[in-house]
């Protein structure tokens, strides 16, 4: 328990951290690297390049400063960061390395304003927060040990299967190298693979969304080739099948949780769909009586990942409506048999089917497209709780 004093000294701090804003986390991140090479096997160093890490972790501390004494306010986020995490197999001792670059960056950036007191208030601050994080983190490592087919840390799983799913997104179907189950996850997670290889310059962990059911035996991973990306690039050009490769148990916060009557939208852009491909699928095992949608905009027919799937899926399923939309259609595509409308997606024509009372949204796509979506819905008057959506990367609110 933090004491009022402490509470009041971490609040009053937190006009200094707004006007540092990232370069004090851009700060924090190059003196951990400089002191601790070591992570940088641990670290998405393109995610350091591209700001994307730095604004996340800023925007975590600021809120931490914020709601210090309402700390309610903060369990999403710490749910979402403690998987995360352990995606990336987070020790407890590492919290005393981030913990001590933290005070540091705190003293090195405002030398004037980093009294002994206001060092210690963070330092105490930065305590409970980590104790919070490492316990949480704890109880999912147990949770992935202990369910049956489970594991701790990392696995040997071998690529059975490697399958082009469309232009630029290749599928990978892993199953352990000991021929034992696998442990069941929530459609919507992800899994995290843990790649060394002497083509890379670093160790790389990267998350994957799981993109079909359970089932006990294998997971299914699809992986979008991205322009100058590390491990995207890896994976299609130099994983093969029969290759093995190290995974960590799946992990994430977005998945379903909805009552047979509730009517489900499925919103997807580009490889988005992956994890909407496997709610997708858990609905309609489970037979879910009330209607589903699935929408989905990508460029063209060639870049149309899970295509033939959806399709039969729509065939078979009376409750299931799918639109989908093309932005630059190719000769080749035929309209109705492949997509519905050419552009942007514009949800504003299907709002009297995806309105429905009480129906839940689960979107996922790069983040100008999510913030497109979350602005239409919330548009009209749809509750932030039926709003649920996952960034491929570092968080950011939309
Ligand atoms: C929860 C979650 C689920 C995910 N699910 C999937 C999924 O199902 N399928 C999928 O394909 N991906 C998924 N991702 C994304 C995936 O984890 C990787 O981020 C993605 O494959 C890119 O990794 P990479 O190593 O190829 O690119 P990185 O090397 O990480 O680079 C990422 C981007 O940054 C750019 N970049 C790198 N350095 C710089 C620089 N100096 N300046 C400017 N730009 C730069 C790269 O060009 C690239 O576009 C998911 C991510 C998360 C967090
Ligand atoms: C109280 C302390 C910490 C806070 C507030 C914090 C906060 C965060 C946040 C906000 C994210 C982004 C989460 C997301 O995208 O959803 C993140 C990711 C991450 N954190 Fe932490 N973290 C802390 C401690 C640590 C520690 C001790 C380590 C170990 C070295 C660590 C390693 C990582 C890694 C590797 C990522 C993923 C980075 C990436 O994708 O580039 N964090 N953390």
């Amino acid at each position: 328990m933090l004491d009022a004093r402490t509470i009041d000294i971490v609040k009053s701090t937190v006009p200094l951290l707004e006007s540092a804003n990232t370069a004090l986390t851009e700060h924090f991140y190059q003196r951990m690297f400089r002191d601790n090479p070591e992570l940088k096997d641990v670290f998405n160093l393109s995610h350091q390049k591209t700001g994307r890490q730095p604004a996340a972790l800023f925007a975590a501390v600021l809120a931490y400063a914020k709601n210090i004494d309402n700390p309610a306010v903060l369990s999403a986020a710490v749910e979402r960061i403690a998987h995360k995490h352990t995606g990336f197999a987070i020790q407890p001792e590492q919290y005393a390395i981030v913990g001590h670059h933290l005070l540091e960056t705190i003293k090195e950036l405002a030398p004037d304003a980093a009294t002994p007191e206001v060092i210690d208030a963070w330092a105490q601050a930065y305590g409970a927060l980590a104790d919070i994080f490492i316990g949480r983190e704890e109880q999912i490592y147990q949770d992935n040990e202990t369910r049956a087919g489970g594991w701790r840390g990392t696995r040997a799983f071998v690529v059975k299967e490697k399958r082009v799913e469309s232009e630029h997104i290749t599928s990978f179907l892993l199953a352990p190298a000991d021929g034992g189950a696998v442990v069941d996850f929530q459609p919507g997670q992800y899994l995290n693979l843990h790649l060394d290889s002497d083509r890379l310059e670093h160790k790389e962990y990267r998350q994957y969304s799981l993109c079909q059911a359970p089932n006990g035996e294998h997971y299914r991973i699809a992986v979008k080739r991205e322009q100058g990306g590390v491990a995207s690039n890896f994976m299609h050009d130099h994983v093969q099948q029969g290759d093995t490769l190290q995974v960590l148990p799946p992990a994430g916060d977005f998945f379903m949780e909805v009552a047979p009557d509730t009517p489900v939208v499925l919103i997807s852009g580009g490889v988005g769909l992956t994890p909407m491909r496997a709610m997708l699928d858990q609905l309609l095992s489970q037979n879910h009586p009330a209607p589903v949608h699935w929408l989905h905009a990508c460029e063209n027919g060639a870049q149309h990942a899970f295509k033939a799937d959806i399709q039969a899926r729509r065939q078979a399923h009376a409750n299931l409506e799918t639109h989908t939309w093309y932005r630059a259609p190719l000769e080749s595509d035929r309209p109705a048999e492949d997509f519905d409308a050419t552009g942007m997606m514009d949800l504003s024509k299907l709002r009297e089917a995806i309105s429905q009372p009480g129906a839940h949204y689960y979107f996922c796509g790069p983040v100008p497209f999510m913030a497109m979506v979350k602005d239409t819905l919330s548009g009209w008057g749809i509750a932030d709780e039926q709003l649920h959506y996952e960034v491929f990367g570092p968080h950011q609110s939309l």
